[in-house]
């Protein structure tokens, strides 16, 4: 007799995420892990813990003042894995500028839907972005 478990599949994960009130941009990105990984020659590279206790580390390409690349890693909930790709992209082609002034609500209206709890989620990734911004700017342009 089978006794393990199976894990649930794409499909009824997707249900359960799409009832929970993820949009399907947001579902996508989590099962696709857009953009999730690691930028070996980033220039700007740096962690940020929720206050939910989860985490992201964000790796940025920069050029001129501008965000050629973006990836990250995530210990987190569905909602940081969609944020940190949604931002990921948000954030290519954008000067430090504007790049530092996307907000949680921003990343949200990207994705489209994000149950009400996990608003919080996108802050991270926010949270995390400005951090990596903030230091890239300590070493390049103070000294
Ligand atoms: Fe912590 Fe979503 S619950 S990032």
């Amino acid at each position: 007799m089978d006794t393990e478990q199976t894990p649930p599949d794409e499909k009824a994960m997707v249900e359960l995420l799409s009832k929970a009130g993820y949009s399907e941009r947001a579902i996508n990105y989590y099962l696709e892990k857009l953009n999730v990984g690691i930028i070996e020659d980033a220039e700007a590279v740096e962690s940020y813990k929720g206050l939910c206790g989860d985490s992201m580390r964000i790796y940025l390409k920069i050029a001129e003042g501008v965000v050629r690349d973006a990836k990250f890693q995530a210990i987190g909930c569905a909602g940081a894995f969609a944020s940190g790709s949604a931002l990921t992209e948000m954030v290519k082609g954008k000067s430090l500028e504007e790049a530092q002034g996307i907000t949680g609500e921003d990343v949200v209206e990207h994705l489209g839907k994000m149950p009400g709890p996990k608003l919080h989620c996108a802050r991270l990734a926010v949270d995390a972005l400005r951090k990596s911004i903030e230091k890239y700017r300590k070493e390049h342009e103070e000294q």
